[in-house]
């Protein structure tokens, strides 16, 4: 019953769509500008995206191969494949999106709040001060528990398909609005320092801070890409054997990555022009940054709730994704009916979100753990497997791909330099936390 349940929200058509409904959230919008901005600028910029090149692609094949041939969720995937002492790998992932889900919600109860608020015009006068009025406390908590009883009723009721059709008209919205307001961010006094903050490393800045630009950035890369919690693993065992991986995968890491750059060209020249200095913001930069300049344009109540509206779509459409891995594992795993099976996953993930609610030093700290150790650690261990353990991933990576050299290089990428890049990484990460 459970795994019809599952077959029904993720056909094979609905496949990049649901993909790309999960990757595409808060991880770009957000989460992205905020990391820019704490990296200094264009440095983070130029190692991220070489990273989601040379190891967020690949890897995203790594979990498509596991999902595909298993047919399986990330739990049961690996007994599945013959290798049950894998399911570690599966669980550490549920366990981190399950944690990221607590914070997420959060977030979006920040977005739910400046959906309303872009009505009344609340922020417009003083955009950094209303975000530092309302990201932590009762509010923040209320909102939270908004935004996750929303996506519960989703889950519960098993009506996901009506929000991945929500996903096509979702993302040339959002990328609309976002058009509308680099364009306008371009006319702004303080576009070209905004731009040159953003889009031009300073001769020296990678090789300065490295140790901490690289793992912020694979933490970012792995959280936008929806990778290193079964996601995408559980997306993958709904594809059929003709379609080409490699060709889905570029679609899905593109478009992604095309709408995080668009929200750093949206906020930067803001931020320069109302005064605050990126990193100076934290978590909030995309909140006083947008904020900002939507209170410059004429109309800005109804772009404004526009905006924010959409994002908030994208938010619970990637919220979604991540809370139905617990649910459909505790259906297929317990027996559970799935409005009681979402009713535990969304009362825990509230629950373990109530600190993150309440002070943004716990959420940006939760952010981090997550993002810099649980999903590289999990990605890792699925890249040992694939590369090192199960043998058949060049069979399954090969299916409707034409060029003959392609997969035989990506096994060996996996094999040594991904391998490498992200033990580095996770060293990295954790001499950082621990400091
Ligand atoms: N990738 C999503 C985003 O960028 C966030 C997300 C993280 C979704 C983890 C699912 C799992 O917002
Ligand atoms: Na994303």
């Amino acid at each position: 019953m459970s795994s019809t349940d599952r077959e029904q929200w993720a056909t094979r058509i609905g496949f990049i769509l649901a993909a790309v409904g999960s990757a595409v959230g808060l991880g770009n919008i957000w989460r992205f500008p905020f990391q820019v901005g704490q990296e200094g600028g264009a440095a983070f910029l130029v190692v991220y995206l070489a990273f989601i090149i040379l190891i967020g692609l690949p890897a995203i094949l790594v979990e498509f191969v596991i999902g595909r041939r298993s047919e399986r969720n990330p739990i049961d995937a690996f007994e599945r494949l013959g290798y049950r002492a894998w399911t570690i790998a599966g669980l550490l992932g549920v366990l981190g999106g399950f944690i990221i889900m607590s914070f997420y919600s959060v977030v979006a109860g920040w977005v739910t709040r400046y959906t309303l608020a872009s009505a009344t015009g609340a922020y417009f006068a003083e955009p950094a001060e209303y975000f530092m009025d309302i990201a932590a406390g009762t509010d923040a908590l209320l909102f939270h528990l908004l935004f996750m009883g929303l996506t519960a009723i989703i889950v519960g009721l098993g009506i996901q398909r009506g929000i991945e059709m929500a996903v096509k008209l979702l993302v040339p919205a959002l990328v609309a609005l976002m058009v509308l307001l680099i364009v306008y961010g371009f006319t702004l006094d303080g576009a070209v320092q905004g731009y040159a903050y953003y889009l031009s490393p300073e001769p020296g800045a990678i090789a300065a801070n490295w140790t901490s630009i690289l793992p912020a950035a694979a933490g970012q890369a792995f959280f936008t890409l929806s990778l290193g919690m079964g996601i995408m693993i559980t997306y993958a065992s709904y594809i059929d054997d003709e379609r080409s991986l490699v060709g889905d995968g570029a679609w899905i890491v593109g478009l992604d990555t095309a709408i995080a750059i668009m929200a750093g060209l949206m906020i930067f020249p803001v931020l320069f022009t109302i005064g605050v200095e990126p990193g100076a913001g934290g978590a909030g930069e995309l909140f006083i940054g947008v904020g900002g300049a939507i209170a410059g344009l004429p109309g800005s109540r109804i772009i404004g709730v526009l905006f924010f509206g959409t994002v908030l779509v994208a938010a619970l459409s990637s919220a979604i994704s991540l809370t139905e891995v617990t649910v459909s594992f505790l259906i297929d795993r317990f027996g559970l009916d799935r409005p009681v099976a979402t009713g535990i996953v969304a009362g825990g993930i509230f629950l373990l979100g109530i600190p993150t609610a309440l002070d943004l030093m716990v959420l940006e700290l939760y952010d981090q753990v997550t993002a810099e150790l649980f999903l590289p650690l999990t990605v890792f261990l699925l890249v040992l497997f694939v590369g090192w353990f199960y043998d058949e991933a060049l069979d399954e990576v090969s299916k409707g791909v034409s060029a003959d050299w392609l997969p035989g290089a990506w096994l060996w990428h996996v094999r040594t330099i991904i391998l490498v890049v992200i033990g580095i990484t996770l060293i990295l990460s954790i001499q950082g936390l621990i400091e």
